[in-house]
């Protein structure tokens, strides 16, 4: 096996971009990965995607899948249900925010936002008001590379070449320390917009109540959540959270929902509830959404063939188990804020650095320019890039963002560890992040 592939000579794969150089990692252990040539990295981002928030190798997770594939595997969730399916809906049901009480199973992130969007759409059908259709959300974030979901980003780097397909959902900007610390511009932002399509037309407001990869850990101020609810309230549009990365721990609560001033009348999950171990994704509504249906058309259809599957919902089940049993969301909580502060300390003398934010292991670190401490760092450096590969380098697996041609973002990189990350490891993570980063600085100072 080569020691890294670079796509277009050594590999059958279409990977996502034909001239990087992909380590084949062929094992998995705790907070740690091993590529073909014996390298290992610290994995600071949970399998990459921040899904594989119990680490790599859990053999009661691979026991627990491998019992439920022996008894039944797969059936459809069309005609037929299953004990593990029925036991993990009541078991997010007890861990969801209050008035949760009905769980939809999908197979990945995209889906369950497309789930919730489509779940949306059919509450205002249900309750005959047919013309709610038209969603709002914040420009600057990610929920999905599908169609739908893509149109409900604002970012014309991602969308493009896809524009023509894309719903015509309306956005709003982020409100961030640089464009609007108080979270009154995005308010004014959104109320123009209602005002714009008509709030009788709207459907829902869409949003990931704490940011990944678009803007890593930032969460609007309580100031604009309030707004959002009063409006709301006045104007009888739903709210949506994505909550693919944050829900099932990754915040320090098991939905980051708990933690904001406004219950949300749907939830999409996915990442964590599966973590790695199986491909599962959940909508959880409230149950006024639910009695939408319940007092209507009493169908909601659309599915897919793995929704609910025995043994993605066994993974499910032994995941909620092992994060109860061992305490991780406790410990994520108690623990983020420590491992925020030592990312800060090591980085506090380094001018590129901006901020590092953190909420449980979901941490984002915030790049500027040096030479003033506030601009955007020139696009043409690719510092992101440089992060990632740099860190891949040192033995370390972060994610970084580019520049995005909205002008809302610059570069920032996501630090975002397994649950169970050992305290060892989680202090070489930063100290080989902080070497990372120096060395990034270094490099492009000769080219400001
Ligand atoms: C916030 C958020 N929403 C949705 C998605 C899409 O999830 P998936 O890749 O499972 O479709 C992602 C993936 O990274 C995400 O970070």
């Amino acid at each position: 096996m080569p020691d890294a592939l670079v796509a277009s000579d050594a590999t059958r794969v279409f990977p996502l971009e034909l001239d990087r150089r992909y380590p084949v990692v062929v094992k998995g252990e705790g907070a740690w990965v091993e590529d073909s040539t014996g390298k290992r990295y610290l994995d600071a981002m949970s399998g990459g995607s921040m899904a594989a928030t119990l680490g790599h190798g859990r053999r009661d997770i691979i026991a627990a899948a491998a019992d439920q594939a022996a008894h039944l595997s797969y059936v459809h969730n069309e005609r037929l249900t299953n004990p593990v399916r029925e036991r993990l809906a009541a078991e997010l049901v007890e861990v969801a925010p209050p008035g949760v009480t009905r769980v939809r199973f999908v197979t990945g992130g995209a889906e369950a936002n497309e789930m919730a969007i489509q779940m949306a759409r059919s509450y205002h059908v249900e309750r005959g008001d047919p013309k709610r259709w038209q969603v709002i959300s914040p420009a600057q974030a990610y929920h999905g590379p599908t169609m739908a979901t893509l149109g409900l980003t604002g970012r014309p780097g991602l969308q493009r070449p896809f524009g023509p397909y894309l719903p015509a959902h309306r956005h709003i900007p982020p409100s961030t320390w640089r464009f609007d610390p108080s979270g009154e511009a995005a308010l004014e932002a959104l109320d123009a917009v209602l005002e714009d399509v008509g709030a009788q037309n709207v459907s829902a407001y869409f949003c990931e109540p704490i940011t990944a990869a678009a803007l890593p850990a930032y969460s609007p101020p309580a100031k604009f959540w309030q707004g959002l609810a009063e409006r709301r309230d006045r104007h009888g549009f739903l709210i949506c959270y994505d909550e693919v990365v944050t829900g099932i721990g990754r915040a320090g609560h098991w939905f980051a929902a708990e933690k904001l001033p406004l219950v949300p009348d749907i939830i999409a999950t996915a990442k964590g509830l599966g973590a790695g171990y199986a491909a599962i994704g959940a909508v959880l509504c409230q149950d006024h959404v639910y009695q939408a249906f319940a007092n209507g058309s009493r169908k909601f259809t659309l599915g897919h063939t793995w929704d609910g599957a025995p043994l993605s919902c066994a993974v499910g089940l032994k995941v909620l188990d092992v994060l109860r049993d061992e305490r991780l969301i406790e410990r994520v909580r108690e623990r983020g804020p420590r491992l925020r502060d030592q990312l800060a300390q090591a980085l506090n003398d380094v001018p590129l650095v901006h901020e590092v934010r953190g909420h449980g292991y979901l941490l984002g670190v915030e790049y500027v320019d040096p030479r003033d401490g506030k601009s955007f760092l020139p696009p043409d450096l690719g510092v992101a890039r440089r992060v990632d590969l740099s860190a891949m380098d040192l033995g370390l697996i972060v994610y970084s963002t580019m520049p995005t041609r909205d002008g809302f973002a610059g570069d920032q990189t996501l630090f975002a560890p397994p649950f169970t990350t050992p305290d060892d490891d989680l202090d070489e993570m930063v100290a080989r992040f902080a070497r990372t980063i120096r060395a990034v600085a270094r490099s492009i100072e000769g080219e400001l």
